[in-house]
């Protein structure tokens, strides 16, 4: 019985028309994240094997493997619900994501920062990687974060709450070799309630993450 399964896109694939092409939606859902899926799942078998046969010798790798492939699967997980077709915007309170808004200009001073520095962040990735809006902990505050891969580069703790995931299979059959006309026309797609509901399960969560009882 696989430990992790890959999950129902939560529309069709022509849901995010225009900004991103059903094609792509079908390849990166069924084929690249159905990998991710796999990958955990297999790393997870050969490690279970390893400590049977107390046989080490490919721990490293192992354990390599299982960071990219569930944070591969955890990400993509949160990029779908994070998209709607009916997305796009500004959070503000009149959507009923005000605590949201606040937080967002709290920490980058408005919503114009915020965007501008997970736009940079994202389409300048180096390689394959991922632009993160992250809720951290310790100081309550969001954060971007430049993923490399899809575990590279990030704080402990940090729960992302919006990714942008900037690997080509995410938009080179349309964009071509333009990654940041596609996250800039990412904007459009973003389901700003999802998000908000990231942030307040986060910001739960987080209280009894590293804080002392
Ligand atoms: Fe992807």
């Amino acid at each position: 019985m696989p430990v992790y399964t890959l999950p129902e896109l939560p529309y069709d694939y022509a849901a995010l028309e225009p900004v991103i092409d059903p094609q792509i939606v079908e390849l990166h859902h069924d084929k690249h994240h159905a990998a991710y899926v796999k990958g955990a799942n297999d790393t997870l078998e050969q490690l279970a094997e390893a400590r049977d046969k107390e046989s080490w010798g490919s721990i490293n790798g192992l354990e390599k493997n299982l960071a990219f492939h569930l944070s591969g699967h955890i990400l993509h997980s949160i990029y779908w619900h994070n998209m709607t077709g009916d997305g796009g915007g500004e959070p503000t309170a009149a959507d009923g994501v005000g605590e949201l808004a606040d937080a967002i200009t709290e920490s980058f001073g408005s919503f114009a920062g915020l965007k501008a520095q997970l736009t940079k962040a994202a389409a300048t990735t180096q390689g394959s990687g991922w632009g993160v809006l992250a809720y951290e902990p310790l100081s309550g505050r969001l954060i971007v974060e430049q993923v490399y891969d899809h575990q590279g580069n990030v704080g402990q703790g940090s729960t992302p709450i919006l990714v942008f995931d900037a690997w080509e299979h995410a938009f080179y059959l349309q964009y071509k070799n333009q990654k940041v006309d596609f996250i800039e026309a990412m904007w459009a797609v973003v389901n700003w309630q999802d998000v908000a509901r990231r942030h307040a399960a986060a910001r739960e969560r987080g209280d009894s993450l590293l804080l002392a009882p």
